[in-house]
């Protein structure tokens, strides 16, 4: 893989299957979908439907069974494996961080043995453990046990991304997390992709950390792919009662997160000097939106856009809206 083309790769299933020996049911079964370049595609099942299973595939840490995974149309058995797992920065679902040695020897696991030089291992990981929020000055030279379990995950992060790769995979990295942090980590590894571009595939069992993560949600069960669509198409269509179950009866709620304020047609600004509504800025939720028409007890929001008012917005326009694209989508 060539890291010139750093979160330029797509990564396509196709048909594939895993058997384990001595066991009858295929723990992965014709699994097919593609993830577009540069983009986050979360799995997502209950337990041991096959999520670490397909994740371990493609780096090869499980030997595919049948059919084929391919990196920008290359299957990842023609690549020798070590230059396969050098383009790929994997985050276990256990931290998995090495615990005799310093964080500044975790990052530069990989690339000391790319033969990277003392100096070459001491500037990235300084840069890295920055990028994911915590101080290269004090840290490098500590040892995972002095950290909490969110800075140890935020420096597994870092190690996975030490050698650039264009692929990241990531295995519930944030599972065993309180939820305020969580939602931290989750925050930062939004705006570091959105900075350091990569094709991702995210393992969670978490539909909100599914909605939340991924530009695209690949659903299992037992093996097999049951639904594989953007959040908002599996919050207004969920594909059976599965899924229906597995995004939750509040999917209504939820799509409110999905949707921001810009997706709505907005009503005219109020008159300067007009009525002095409540504001909200335009790239703010329909939740939050929501949230602040019952907490003002107002009727009527005015949408800001960088502090100036580019319309208004009210209670029917949000639940006119979301129910119309209900209708489109059942048509
Ligand atoms: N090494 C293994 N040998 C035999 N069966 C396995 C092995 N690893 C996983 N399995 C089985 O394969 C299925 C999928 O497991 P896994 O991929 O770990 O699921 P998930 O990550 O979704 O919880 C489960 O039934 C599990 O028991
Ligand atoms: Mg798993």
């Amino acid at each position: 893989m060539n890291q010139a083309d750093s979160g330029c790769v797509e990564i396509a299933f196709r048909e594939v299957s895993k058997r384990y020996e001595g066991r009858p049911e295929a723990a992965v079964n014709r699994l097919s979908f593609e993830v577009p370049p540069g983009e986050i595609c979360v799995l997502i099942g209950p337990s041991g439907c096959g999520k670490t299973t397909a994740l371990k595939m493609v780096n090869r840490l499980i030997a595919i069974t049948d059919g084929d995974i391919t990196i920008d149309g290359r299957s990842v058995n023609a690549l020798e494996v070590t230059q396969l797992r050098r383009g790929i920065g994997y985050v276990f679902q256990q931290i998995g961080l090495f615990p005799h040695m310093s964080v500044e020897a975790n990052i530069g696991s990989v690339p000391r043995l790319l033969g990277w030089s003392k100096q070459r291992i001491r500037a990235r990981a300084a840069e890295l453990l920055s990028l994911v929020g915590l101080d290269p000055d004090a840290d490098l030279r500590r040892y995972p046990g002095e950290f909490s379990g969110g800075q140890q995950q935020r420096i597994g992060v870092a190690r996975a991304m030490a050698v650039d790769p264009p692929i990241m995979l990531m295995d519930e990295p944030f599972g065993a997390i309180d939820p305020i942090t969580r939602e931290r980590l989750q925050d930062d590894f939004l705006r570091l992709h959105r900075e350091v571009r990569k094709t991702i595939i995210f393992v969670t069992h978490d539909i909100d950390e599914a909605i939340k993560m991924g530009d695209r949600i690949a659903i299992m069960r037992d093996g097999q792919l049951v639904q594989y669509a953007t959040s908002d198409e599996l919050l207004a269509s969920p594909a059976n009662d599965f899924v229906a179950s597995f995004v939750g009866a509040d999917r209504g709620l939820k799509r409110l997160r999905v949707w921001t304020l810009r997706d709505l047609t907005l009503d005219p600004a109020p008159p300067a000097g007009g009525d002095s509504l409540p504001s909200v800025e335009v790239g703010r939720s329909l939740r939050d939106a929501l949230s602040l028409l019952l907490t003002e007890g107002a009727g009527q929001l005015t949408v800001t856009e960088a502090g100036k008012p580019i319309g208004t917005v009210t209670l029917e326009a949000i639940t006119s809206a979301v129910a119309q694209d209900r209708n489109t989508a059942a048509a």
